[in-house]
C-alpha cells in the first residue's frame, strides 16, 4: 500500500499564523505538526509515501523530509494548485499510486493511542475500502457516519446541521486502486471542493465500505482552529513530559519498525543540533 499525506489548503482559520508559512509545518509542541500524520502512515507500515502542498510550500518540505532514504523510505512530493478537496489527492497521486492500493492522511491530523499502528496494519490487509470513526461532542465539523443496531454503517454525511451520531470520521482512509476513477468522477459539493465523503458514500452504496470504531483509548486531534492547535501543544507535552517517551518521533519509528539501524540514528541525530529532540535520539 502507497501513502499520501495531503498537506495543502490555505490555512486560512490559522491566519495570520499561516500567512507565510504552511500550517502542516506549525510546531506541535517539539516537533512539526506534518511529523504526526507521517509517525502514524509509518506506524501502519506504509514507506512509499507522496506529499502533496501548495506550490509555493513544497520546497519547506523537501527541505525538512528529504527523500526519506535516511528514514528507511521513500518520499515524493506534488503540489495542488488550489484547495480543491481531498478527494483530488487521488487524481494528483494517480501516477505515484500506480496499480497499487493507497491509504490518505491529512496533515493536520493527529492520531494517538497504544495499539494503534497494529490495529492499522491488520485493516490494511484485509485490503477493504476502510474509514474509521470516532465519538466526539462536535459532530457538525466533521464526517459523520451513522450506525444501525448491528453496529453495520448506514450513512456518512458531511458537516451536517443535524447530525445523525457523535462518530466522526477522522482523517485517514484505505482505499483500493479504483478510488482513482471514482475520484475522477465526483461532482463537486455546494462548498465547491470534491468530497473524501462522496467517495465514503460511493463505496458504501456499493456494500465494500468498512467502517472501524476506533477503541476507547485511541486519542484523535485536529488542528485546524487556534484553540485546537493549543490543545494539540498541550497534548503532546503532558503525555511527553509524564512518559519522557516522545509521541511521533519519526525515526524512533523507523527505527523500533526495523526500517533502519542504530548506525543511522546517530547519523540522523545530527540533523536537530543541540535540540531536546537530539537527546531523545542520542538515548535510544
Ligand atoms: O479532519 C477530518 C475531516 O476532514 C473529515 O471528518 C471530513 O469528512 C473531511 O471532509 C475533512 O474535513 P474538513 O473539510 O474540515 O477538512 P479541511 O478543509 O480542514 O482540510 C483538511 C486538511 O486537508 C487541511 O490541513 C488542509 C488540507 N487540504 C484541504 C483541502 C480541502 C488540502 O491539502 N487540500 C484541499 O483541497
Amino acid at each position: 500500500m502507497k501513502g499520501i499525506i495531503l498537506a495543502g489548503g490555505t490555512g486560512s482559520r490559522l491566519f495570520p499564523a499561516t500567512i507565510a508559512v504552511s500550517k502542516q509545518l506549525l510546531p506541535v509542541y517539539d516537533k512539526p505538526m506534518i511529523y504526526y500524520p507521517l509517525s502514524v502512515l509509518m506506524l501502519a507500515g506504509i514507506r512509499e509515501i507522496l506529499f502533496i502542498t501548495t506550490p509555493h510550500d513544497k520546497a519547506s518540505f523537501v527541505k525538512l523530509l528529504g527523500d526519506g532514504t535516511d528514514l528507511g523510505c521513500s518520499f515524493s512530493y506534488e503540489v495542488q494548485e488550489s484547495p480543491n478537496g481531498l478527494a483530488e489527492a487521488f487524481i494528483i497521486g494517480e501516477k505515484f499510486i500506480g496499480q497499487d492500493s493507497v491509504a490518505l492522511i491529512l496533515g493536520d491530523n493527529i492520531l494517538y493511542g497504544s495499539g494503534l499502528g497494529t490495529l492499522l496494519r491488520n485493516k490494511i490487509s484485509e485490503n477493504k475500502p476502510t474509514i474509521f470513526a470516532l465519538e466526539v461532542q462536535d459532530p457538525e465539523r466533521y464526517g459523520v457516519v451513522e450506525f444501525n443496531k448491528d453496529g453495520k454503517a448506514i450513512s456518512i454525511e458531511e458537516k451536517p446541521s443535524n447530525p445523525k451520531s457523535k462518530f466522526a470520521v477522522p482523517g485517514i482512509y484505505f482505499y483500493p486502486n479504483d478510488v482513482i476513477s471514482i475520484a475522477k468522477k465526483v461532482k463537486p459539493s455546494s462548498r465547491g471542493e470534491i468530497e473524501i465523503t462522496s467517495i465514503n458514500n460511493h463505496y458504501l452504496n456499493s456494500k465494500e465500505l468498512q467502517v472501524v470504531q476506533f477503541p476507547r483509548g485511541t486519542t484523535w486531534l485536529d488542528t485546524g482552529t487556534p484553540d485546537s492547535l493549543a490543545d494539540a501543544n498541550e497534548f503532546v507535552k503532558v503525555i511527553e513530559r509524564r512518559t519522557s517517551r516522545k509521541v511521533a518521533c519519526i525515526e524512533e519509528i523507523a527505527f523500533l519498525r526495523g526500517y533502519i539501524n542504530k548506525f543511522q540514528i546517530e547519523i540522523l541525530q545530527k540533523k536537530y543540533g543541540n535540540s531536546d529532540y537530539a537527546d531523545y535520539l542520542k538515548n535510544l
